[in-house]
């Protein structure tokens, strides 16, 4: 039996092992995934201690996905340009690093969602460490144009900035959103967990396709789309899928069927 797990802190509510779970189920592998709570000050040493006792590789969450991108000792461009690290893979002495949260949400939109970033204007909200974390995957996808709009306008011109080398992307303040529609506008801001929505022209929403990056909860985000006549409103339960499989694949190499895990999760 090979040994996967999760660590975080908090970690009691992930669904990781479910998921993973049923990807064993379904590619027939034999596998024990755990949620592991890390103390805030003691992630290194309990990912050390998990990799002695025999596992494969791990996930990671918040809060230390920074500390495991320094943990590693390999790291694919995709961690290195998000500066954080989400999948650990042990091989011999290494330990390599990948981030799939952006391979999640782009599979989620162009597989599931049959969606096309290609030649498309895309707003994205917020500038942190989630945007940061899916930036290069969706640039990948060759978006017209990439937005990033930020309550501190400073940190969205700063990762536009260091992204433009992979596309067209600018950054700027909320209140230089304008009031005309894009295609997709992907909410990846914290305003949420204040239960509040970045105040932005609202013209902007009509009849885009609107992503939130939570997910298990209707947001003000996904309020706001719906009375400002978005096309679709999608929250990020099939990104989440869509990461893990994208780190079962790295691990294993077998790529499970996500739509049958999400269809399930919903239900
Ligand atoms: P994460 O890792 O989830 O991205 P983060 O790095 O702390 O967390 O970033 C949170 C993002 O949500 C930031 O872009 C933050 O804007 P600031 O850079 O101005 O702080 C944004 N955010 C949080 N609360 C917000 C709110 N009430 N309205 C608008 N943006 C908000």
């Amino acid at each position: 039996m090979d040994y996967y797990g999760v660590f975080g802190n908090p970690i009691e509510h992930s669904l990781s092992p479910i998921i993973h779970s049923q990807f064993a189920k379904q590619t027939g592998l034999d596998i024990k995934y755990e949620k592991i709570l890390a103390p805030l000050d003691g992630f290194a040493k309990t990912a050390h201690m998990f990799i002695s006792q025999g596992a494969k590789g791990f996930n990671i969450t918040v809060p230390f996905k920074i500390e495991a991108f320094n943990l590693a000792t390999q790291c694919s461009l995709n961690a290195q340009t998000a500066g954080a690290v989400n999948t650990i893979k042990k091989n011999g002495n290494e330990l390599i690093g990948e981030n799939t949260d952006g391979i999640g949400l782009v599979n989620d939109l162009t597989k599931n969602l049959n969606i096309s970033l290609n030649g498309k204007t895309v707003l994205i909200l917020g500038a942190g460490g989630a945007t940061r974390g899916i930036l290069l995957p969706l640039l990948n996808q060759q978006p017209k144009r990439l937005m990033i709009a930020n309550r501190t306008a400073s940190k969205a011109i700063d990762l536009a900035k260091d992204f433009s080398i992979y596309g067209n992307t600018c950054g700027f303040g909320l209140d230089k959103v304008k009031n005309d529609p894009v295609d997709v506008i992907i909410n990846a801001t914290s305003a949420s967990l204040d239960g509040q929505m970045p105040d932005i022209a609202t013209g902007v929403a009509n009849g885009a396709i609107c992503y939130d990056l939570m997910y298990g909860t209707q947001t003000p985000f996904m309020d706001w789309a719906k009375t400002n006549n978005a096309k679709m409103i999608v929250d990020g339960l099939g990104m989440l899928v869509e990461q893990a499989a994208a780190a079962f694949k790295f691990w294993t190499g077998k790529q499970p069927n996500t739509q049958e895990v999400i269809k399930n999760l919903r239900s």
